[in-house]
């Protein structure tokens, strides 16, 4: 504004916004955005005081005493790590530490797998398994421009938000049978089967989140040959390896049979659950390739992308599960600490289940004691979710997903007597 001396003279922004003009240095225009379905319940369930309040909206494992867990096995290797003195903090390289990714190569597709002989695959080391589907999703975007990538419906919802955050297109297919509390095979197969020929076909590869409703073999079989004849590329994301049977070789099951089966695959891998490193961020994201050399290429652009990203990732999670994968007894121990949290989680249904029985509260249980993994697809309606929130301050998902790591034997009989309240009366 000009004085009447003809110079410049400061202008308050109060006064800019009086006169309708926005200042962009007050972001004024920046709306608030409403909580994350699942991350705002917690932030919910922190602010509750009522004493009798349970959360079982994130899926985060927690002991029987209703606490986080820290595995021994990682305890141990997190000593060896510190009293390592040849490990410096210097930045990995962007693809992240290379015997780390041949490590977790191998879990994922087994010590014989041809692929890893043959040098096949491609794997960087990710910011757990969101980073890797967000680096999978920036690769569609540079590589397979305009393919769609098909997400079940129901999923994890960061599923669709990464994709579109992401610029991919994207589109649900067929899962869930509502009435029957199970899959939808059928369904399932007409889309992949309508879906345009060399599309991407994400899965999840064992304890489907949020329904715990993962195929049979023989339908994984079915899915398979659908995917084969279409020549879709098969994106399985493996959050919770070792979670929904407590063994890593069963829940690997349809990610090597496809691998066998020469499919064309993507796999987002995640230790958030299987080795409770959730906040340390540890996964990888892999691709099969024709050639070796092939691979090169990849994961020369996967540097690229990884370096514009966020650079490189970071080290001390990865030196956990490096660690314990390289060391036969650390293994093991870890492989027994994922079987006993397995087996709680598996007990924990029982328990629900013979209470809601007990309770006679109407309608049929048996799917909480045959889905698998971390969650419980009750078939609460939203209403009646929101009153076990609200009346009963159990912190569940609005579409009737609970997280059975969070049940424990001092709540399951105040989680079912709520279960049985808001079935009864909402
Ligand atoms: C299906 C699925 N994929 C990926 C993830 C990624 O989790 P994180 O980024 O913590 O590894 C989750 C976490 O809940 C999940 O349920």
């Amino acid at each position: 504004m000009l004085s009447r001396a003809g110079t410049m003279m400061p202008v308050s922004r109060s006064l800019l916004r009086t006169m309708g003009v926005r200042s962009i240095g007050d972001w004024a225009n920046v709306p608030a955005a409403p909580l994350d379905p699942i991350l705002g319940m917690s932030q919910r369930f922190q602010a509750d005081t009522d004493p009798r309040k349970v959360n079982v909206s994130i899926g985060a494992y927690r002991t029987d005493e209703g606490k986080p867990l820290v595995l021994n096995c990682v305890k141990k290797a997190e000593k060896i790590i510190l009293d390592n003195t040849t490990l410096n903090k210097e930045y990995l390289p962007q693809r992240g530490d290379v015997t780390y990714a041949a490590l977790c190569q191998k879990m994922l597709f087994g010590e014989d797998s041809q692929l890893l002989k043959d040098g096949l695959v491609a794997t960087a080391q990710t910011l757990s398994g969101t980073g890797a589907l967000r680096l999978g999703a920036e690769f569609v975007k540079r590589y397979a421009p305009g393919t769609a990538v098909y997400i079940s419906s129901p999923t994890w919802g960061t599923h669709n938000s990464i994709m579109d955050q992401a610029g991919v297109p994207y589109k649900p297919y067929q899962y869930w049978d509502k009435e029957n509390r199970n899959l939808n095979l059928a369904g399932m197969l007409d889309d992949l089967k309508a879906a345009p020929d060399g599309s991407i076909i994400m899965l999840h590869a064992a304890a489907h989140n949020p329904t715990g409703v993962d195929p049979t073999k023989d339908q994984w079989d079915q899915i398979m040959e659908v995917c084969k004849a279409k020549g879709h590329v098969c994106w399985f994301d493996s959050a919770y390896q070792g979670f929904a049977t407590g063994c890593l070789e069963k829940d690997a099951y349809a990610l090597r049979k496809f691998a066998e089966n020469g499919l064309p695959l993507f796999v987002s891998q995640s230790f958030a659950k299987n080795f409770g490193l959730y906040g340390e961020r540890v996964g990888t994201f892999s691709l099969t390739c024709g050639s070796s050399d092939t691979v090169k290429s990849v994961m020369s652009q996967m540097d690229i992308i990884i370096r514009n990203l966020y650079s490189n990732p970071p080290k001390h999670g990865a030196n956990i599960v490096k660690t314990v994968l390289s060391d036969p007894e650390l293994y093991q121990e870890w492989r027994d600490e994922l079987l006993a949290m397995s087996v709680r989680i598996q007990d924990m249904r029982k328990v629900l289940f013979d209470e809601l029985i007990r309770l006679e509260t109407p309608g049929s249980w048996k799917h909480v004691t045959d889905q698998i993994g971390m969650f419980s697809f009750t078939g609460l309606t939203p209403e009646q979710s929101k009153a076990m929130v609200e009346k009963h301050h159990i912190y569940m998902l609005g579409n009737g997903r609970v997280s059975m790591a969070g049940v424990t034997s001092g709540n399951v009989k105040y989680i079912a007597a709520a279960i049985d309240d808001v079935v009864r009366n909402v």
